[in-house]
């Protein structure tokens, strides 16, 4: 347990947005998150770094924030679920899963998406069995996972088409520039 009377000012960067905050430095980042931030997207599972519940995104690899201190983002990129696109313009993960239907009571959502949008960052055409392997530590306790394997196989799908259209435009503009 942080000791309240050890706060110091910290400054973060967070979905973008820079924040300046009193907190103990050695508090898990969850807590920051949730309870200073109110970003509520990461959830508290296990505490442990066990359930993958928590996940967020630092400098684009998925990290468990009930497991890190804030201090040690300081500097770096957090990105949370609530950072991923928005409602009008889901991001191509966000949309999969809802397109997928993969949840039940939705808890371990969170890590789930984080932990995809992590993963294609370094795979981004998976097989099944790549996809097993990335998200074995993240637990989903209502054995939705036939639905989440069809998410994971469909995100990796539209952020493949995302950068195909981002390409073509670049490039028509690039041609126009000409
Ligand atoms: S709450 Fe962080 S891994 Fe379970
Ligand atoms: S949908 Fe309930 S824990 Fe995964």
């Amino acid at each position: 347990m942080s000791d309240p009377s050890n706060s110091h000012l910290i400054a973060l960067n967070v979905n973008h947005v820079e924040r300046s905050l009193h907190v103990p430095p050695d508090t898990a980042l969850l807590y920051i998150l949730r309870n200073d931030l109110e970003l509520n997207g990461p959830k508290y599972g296990c505490g442990l770094g066990e359930c993958g519940a928590c996940a967020v995104l630092v400098d684009g690899k998925a990290v468990r924030s009930c497991s890190i201190p804030v201090k040690s983002v300081i500097g770096k990129e957090v990105i949370t679920l609530e950072g991923l696109g928005s409602p009008e313009h889901p991001h191509p993960v966000v949309q999969a899963f809802i397109t997928s239907q993969a949840a039940q009571c939705g808890y371990c959502l969170n890590g789930m998406i984080i932990g995809t949008v992590g993963f294609l960052k370094k795979i981004s055409h998976p097989t099944d069995l790549q996809i097993r392997e990335a998200l074995k530590h993240y637990l989903c306790r209502c054995g939705t996972h036939i639905e989440i394997m069809q998410a994971v196989k469909l995100a990796a799908e539209l952020l493949s088409q995302d950068e195909m259209s981002t390409l073509h435009q670049k490039s028509s503009e690039d041609t126009q520039t000409l």
